[in-house]
């Protein structure tokens, strides 16, 4: 059995929005309850539409948010007891890669000085090879030619924007890397691309992804095991294989029905697309949280929350009637 490099236990993340001066705050509850691990060298795939705390999952998990309970671990240490100096140590294991490679780079320094960057930060030199080298070498292992080190980020196409960013993500010899969406921004025929840049890379390396993605292609694509989020909590979890082949959820269902992507092999489509909005967090459903906008609820799913429960040996579902969904 491979450690986990990144694990979860119950972790619960609330924010104290304000409404207005004559309102009291209220609790706004991103994350509740969620565990998952990630053995090293693997990808866990997050999925979920907008606002279901994809994002706020990655924060934690890169020590820049701290949970309001539970524990989120990383290489074996808890990431809430560490200090200074073992967190700028953590930030060197594991880089994000993130969703908009326009803003995300900033647009008045050359690709060089943003791919040294954290070369520079974290004093990293590989012995007796210049930045500028390492850089020349960074840009050939995404798949740039060295002469991009003299652009600005405002004369490259998205996709070469987004192998800048991950040339500077792995400058400096990370183990995993966070990715939030990262081929959202592109066109769809630059997708595949990038995620197979990203496969290749993860080989070459050895390393371990926490991907993040509102498209089940995307994530089915590329991950050994996905994570179905909705309202903060997951509603599935399973192995590719069993989400492709056996989602039991009808939200994971939903999302399959809507996927239209060409990216990767065709995902099995059980059931419609999902309609209605998703409930404002503020205030979620009672009962199960799906239940609202679920083709298959009954009286017990407004009433009865259902734990996430094993349905098989690498898969969980969090649903009433898992038996009889398919
Ligand atoms: N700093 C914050 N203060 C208050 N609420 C927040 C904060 N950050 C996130 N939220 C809320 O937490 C919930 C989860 O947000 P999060 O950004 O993690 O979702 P997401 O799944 O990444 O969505 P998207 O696909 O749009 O990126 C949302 O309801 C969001 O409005
Ligand atoms: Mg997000």
């Amino acid at each position: 059995m491979t450690l986990p490099f990144i694990d979860l236990q119950d972790v619960h993340k609330a924010y104290n929005v304000h409404r207005g001066v004559f309102r009291a705050g209220k609790l706004l509850h991103a994350v509740s309850g969620v565990s998952f691990r990630v053995p090293e060298g693997s990808t866990f795939g997050l999925v979920g539409e907008s606002g279901s705390g994809k994002s706020t999952i990655a924060r934690m998990v890169l020590g820049a948010e701290a949970a309001t309970s539970g524990e989120v671990r990383v290489a074996g240490q808890s990431v809430a007891t560490l200090d200074r100096k073992q967190r700028f140590q953590l930030r060197r294991m594991l880089q994000p890669v993130l969703q908009d490679p326009y803003s995300s780079l900033n647009p008045r320094i050359r690709v060089a000085a943003i791919v040294d960057e954290p070369l520079r930060v974290h004093r990293v030199t590989e012995h007796g090879q210049s930045l500028k080298d390492r850089v020349a070498q960074l840009l050939e292992q995404v798949g740039l030619s060295a002469e991009t080190m003299r652009r600005y980020p405002n004369e490259l196409s998205g996709g070469q924007r987004q192998r800048v960013a991950i040339a500077r993500a792995i400058s400096i010899n990370p183990r995993c890397l966070v990715l939030d969406e990262p081929v959202s921004a592109l066109d769809v025929s630059i997708q595949a691309q990038i995620l197979n840049l990203l496969k290749d890379l993860q080989e070459r390396l050895r390393l371990t992804y926490l991907l993040i993605s509102h498209d089940l292609a995307v994530v089915s694509y590329m991950s050994d095991q996905i994570g179905v989020l909705y309202l903060g909590q997951f509603m599935e979890i399973a192995s590719r294989e069993d989400i492709i082949a056996n989602a039991r959820h009808p939200y994971t269902q939903a999302l399959m029905a809507a996927v239209d992507s060409t990216i990767g092999e065709e995902v099995g489509r059980v059931g419609n697309a999902v309609q209605g909005e998703i409930p404002s967090p503020l205030s979620p459903p009672s009962g199960c949280p799906f239940h609202p906008r679920c083709p298959m609820a009954e009286e017990r799913c407004r009433r009865e929350k259902p734990a996430l429960r094993a349905f098989g040996p690498s898969h969980q579902v969090a649903c009433h009637f898992a038996e009889s969904t398919r």
